[in-house]
């Protein structure tokens, strides 16, 4: 097996003092656990598309409780910038949670994955382009440092993907797997940022 391991959400001992560092590198670890998917079958498979939907939700979550409400008030037009990616953000997960109805085996799964494929590396070049960019020269060190720590906060305490009869939980069984992560890892990230809720 030649896999080229991807690093789990939170596992993360990276030195990023920069939340636009962060957030870039988290870019790339979820271009490779796409890869990663795509060329595995069976238990491999099934592994690594657990750790992309974490990871997704962790970065998703992150970015929509950190990094965006910053830059809505701190960018130019930032207020259509940030509304534009919060519509690419919901639309990503709507593929997402169905994907996740189906077994990662199923004929269905692998066109419905490269559909979410290009919509997230579209909406990441996006990020990147109109507001990543400006973020870095809106604000300073300390504050890219704060950010970056509450992302990786987030990352740390963000739960790992519920199981069905592992998890207790009417709550998360009428929410859907990938509706409960989400909501969950929005806990943890109101946590990591001293917000009770
Ligand atoms: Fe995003
Ligand atoms: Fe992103």
């Amino acid at each position: 097996m030649s896999t080229l391991h991807t690093p789990q959400a939170g596992d993360d001992g990276g030195k990023d003092m920069d939340v636009v560092s962060l957030l870039m590198r988290q870019h790339g670890d979820i271009r490779n656990l796409f890869d990663e998917v795509e060329r595995t079958t069976g238990e491999e498979r099934r592994d690594a598309f657990r750790r992309l939907v974490r990871l997704l939700a962790v970065h998703e979550t992150a970015e929509e409780e950190v990094v965006h409400p910053f830059a809505r008030r701190a960018l130019p037009g930032g207020e259509q910038v940030i509304k534009d990616r919060l519509a690419e953000e919901r639309a990503a997960k709507e593929t997402l949670a169905a994907l996740d109805d189906l077994d990662t085996d199923d004929p269905k799964f692998m066109p419905q994955l490269l559909k979410l494929r290009k919509d997230v590396q579209e909406h990441a070049r996006a990020e990147e382009r109109y507001e990543f960019s400006h973020i870095r020269r809106s604000t300073d060190s300390a504050n890219l440092a704060a950010m970056a720590k509450a992302v990786k906060a987030a990352e740390a305490m963000a739960p790992t993907r519920p199981h069905p009869g592992v998890e207790s939980g009417a709550a998360n069984m009428a929410l859907g797997p990938v509706a409960a992560l989400m909501d969950r890892t929005k806990d943890a990230v109101r946590k990591a940022m001293g917000k009770d809720s």
